[in-house]
């Protein structure tokens, strides 16, 4: 069926580089889909471009200048915005990443991502060591984090003559991303998905627990995926003080025996299980009815294991039933990885370096490999939401087999 954009708007922010010229053709794919397509420059991009080619394509005038007379008598950019079902920053030098990344409002691509309330899409293009800066990293990793999705350079020959990572990629690929992003894939209707998200207490006492740094982000993204692509989804929780993710049935618990009781009793016909919790591993062998109070000397406490719930789900697994571990590593990634592949009875692990650059707890990133008995899939540095994506993405893939 060929995809259609009938009825979308879509905010096109043009900076200044020399792949600007790529863009009058990924305009032109948008508008001949449907989409009511509107253009935002730099200055810098008109002076590689100019405007009249943009407004000729889309059929639209194109934004240039803040400063100017209103079309309406309503502030511009705020109608802009809010009329805006994608906005897609292509190519995004290294300067207007930036300026995105501060929360500048110095033009009217930055302006307006500063009011949109629908995805982003952005495309950086740049010589290789500007792109591979790890202030650019880091500014990228800003915006994944807003959940914008950005999308990887090509290697090739740059404007500079030299060769690197930092060519736009085909609009092909650009328009290709749009459309995933307009029109959200329902590919797990019917399905029955089971998330387990962030950490558990252990308790010692009444007001003492052993815990650890999980906050449940990366599960209640991998619940909201899950829940947008149609599932029935189940999402058993640690405490945690992010807000439930809307159309999930959620379960709260404290401790991992808790954590296994509601798993256990959600498994049976689950279609995809994923264990992005980081539940306990050990719990105090005692539990101190009254509070423990200092005694002037070492106080030395004894642990006991506590049940492995991905193993224990891995081992009532039926024919059908994926199910997905992830591991937790600040060492030898792969190879422990590939032990808990075996230990879990596992599809496949999501492997992640706690220790990398905006991976692991807490963050808003994550950087995560794909461990089967056979592939090793290394994903480049994404925001939680597009790691839970490829998650399901690939669970899904396993589902006929
Ligand atoms: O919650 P965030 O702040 O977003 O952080 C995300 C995360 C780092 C917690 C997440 O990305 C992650 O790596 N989760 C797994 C944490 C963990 O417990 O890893 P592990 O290697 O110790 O455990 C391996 C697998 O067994 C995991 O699927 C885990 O859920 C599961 N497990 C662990 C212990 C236990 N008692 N029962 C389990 O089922």
């Amino acid at each position: 069926m060929t995809p259609t954009l009938q009825g979308k708007c879509i905010l096109v922010g043009v900076s200044g580089g020399i792949a600007a010229y790529k863009v009058v053709e990924v305009v032109s794919r948008l508008v001949k889909l449907g989409a009511s397509v509107h253009v935002l420059m730099t200055r810098a991009a008109t002076k590689l471009v100019a405007p009249l080619t943009f407004q000729a394509i889309s059929g639209n005038p194109v934004r240039v200048e803040l400063m100017q007379e209103q079309t309406t008598g309503h502030v511009d950019h705020v109608n802009l915005s809010h009329q805006a079902d994608l906005l897609i920053i292509a190519p995004a030098t290294a300067n207007t990443i930036a300026n995105l990344a501060g929360g500048h409002a110095s033009d009217w691509i930055t302006v307006v991502a500063l009011g949109v309330r629908c995805p982003v899409l952005v495309v950086p293009a740049m010589e290789a060591e500007m792109y591979a800066h790890p202030l650019t990293q880091r500014n990228i990793a800003t915006l994944t984090g807003l959940g914008w999705r950005v999308m990887e350079p090509e290697e090739g020959r740059l404007a500079s003559g030299l060769y690197g990572k930092g060519r736009m990629p085909e609009p092909e690929a650009i328009v290709a991303e749009a459309l995933k992003l307009l029109q959200p894939r329902r590919d797990l209707e019917g399905r029955r998905v089971l998330i387990t998200a962030g950490t558990t207490w252990e308790a010692l006492d009444p007001v003492r627990f052993i815990s650890n740094r999980s906050t449940g982000k990366m599960g209640y993204a991998l619940a909201a995926a899950a829940a947008a692509r149609g599932a029935d989804v189940t999402l058993v929780s640690g405490p945690s003080s992010l807000p439930k993710p809307p159309g999930v049935r959620f379960v709260g618990v404290e401790s991992c025996l808790q954590m296994l009781e509601a798993c256990l009793e959600a498994f049976p016909g689950t279609d995809i299980t994923v264990g992005a919790a980081a539940p306990a591993d050990y719990r105090p062998a005692v539990y101190h009815e009254q509070k423990i109070k200092r005694q002037g000397q070492r106080l030395v406490l004894e642990l006991v294991e506590n049940p492995d719930i991905m193993a224990e789900l891995g081992r009532r697994k039926r024919p059908g039933q994926v199910t997905v571990a992830f591991a937790a590593e600040t060492a030898n990634l792969v190879e422990n990885a590939r032990a808990k592949l075996v230990a879990k009875n596992a599809d496949f692990v999501v492997a992640n370096d706690v220790t990398a650059e905006g991976a692991g707890f807490g963050t808003d990133t994550n950087r995560v490999t794909f461990v089967t008995a056979t592939e090793v899939e290394e994903l480049p540095l994404l925001s939680k939401a597009e790691v839970a994506d490829r998650i399901l993405d690939k669970a899904v893939s396993l589902l006929g087999r």
